[in-house]
């Protein structure tokens, strides 16, 4: 669930430590100063990343094991569907926009359209942001690396502690790609993910979801009520195909 990121980043960081022990038993000075160097900022990171998880250190060593409750989907409804003209009829309509993007932007390679698709609206006026899950994608970062790649400007890129108070006011919110650090069920107890931090999307006035198909889950396998939700509408298909047609459209 949501603990994996972390649980990644320690496994690293021990490798360090092991480099580090194995340096003490060669005598190899160079091996002992490499192994604390990453085992010391792996666990620096595994612990930035606890605090941004909402979870502590020890419970992620020691948790989980063989407990790990059983997925309950809860959800009973049906998605809507939507297509690329009605999207980019919706974004012509909207004044301020919100970009989640999550780890299949990376997959699609969708951040260049992503980037000219966010272009155009600035040009016609529209407040277009993007807002950064801690561990959206497999790599911490990893988001605000592609965006950066295809150079969408710093200052549109919000971490999620400065945008979560903004989707009330937000008239679209475009998921690229993202579906655990979207998912509402972490705000319920029991779930796998209960008390990881997500980007509140669902409190938009409209939520697109880009996503191939109906049947594959996230990360953390789970099924994601926002697609079911009566603001939520799924756009189906590749991310970065399904962004050009959009833009093609505007
Ligand atoms: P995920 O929960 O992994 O979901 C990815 C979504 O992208 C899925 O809905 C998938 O649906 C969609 N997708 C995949 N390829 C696509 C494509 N070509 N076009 C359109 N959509 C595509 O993403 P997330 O919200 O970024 O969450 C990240 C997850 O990874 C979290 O659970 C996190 O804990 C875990 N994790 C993160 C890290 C770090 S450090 N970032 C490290 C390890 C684990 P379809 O398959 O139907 O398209």
């Amino acid at each position: 669930g949501g603990d994996m990121p972390v649980v990644v980043s320690m496994l690293n960081s021990y490798s360090g430590w092991a480099a580090a022990m194995a340096g003490f038993t060669l005598r190899n000075d160079l091996l002992i100063i490499t192994g604390a160097l990453v085992g010391s900022s792996g666990a620096y990171l595994s612990y930035i990343m606890c605090r941004a998880m909402n979870r502590s250190f020890v419970s992620v060593i020691l948790g989980g094991f063989g407990d790990a409750p059983v997925a309950d989907s809860g959800v009973a409804g049906e998605h809507r569907e939507v297509s690329t003209s009605e999207v980019a009829k919706l974004l012509t309509e909207a004044r301020s926009v919100v970009i989640a993007p999550g780890y299949g932007m990376a997959v699609a390679q969708a951040q260049y359209p992503v980037a000219e698709l966010t272009a155009r609206l600035r040009e016609q006026g529209v407040n277009v942001r993007f807002a950064i899950h801690p561990v959206a994608g497999r790599l911490p970062g990893h988001m605000n690396v592609l965006l950066a790649e295809a150079k969408v400007p710093y200052d549109i890129v919000e971490e999620m502690d400065e945008i979560n108070g903004d989707f009330a006011e937000t008239d679209v919110v475009l998921v690229v790609g993202a579906n655990d650090t979207v998912n509402p069920a972490a705000q319920e107890p029991g779930s796998p993910i209960a008390g990881m931090p997500v980007l509140h999307v669902w409190e938009a006035r409209s939520v697109v979801v880009f996503k191939r198909s109906m049947g594959n889950a996230g990360y953390a396998g789970l099924v994601n009520p926002l697609f079911f939700k009566e603001n939520t509408q799924m756009l189906l298909g590749d991310a970065k195909d399904s962004v050009e047609k959009i833009i093609a459209e505007l």
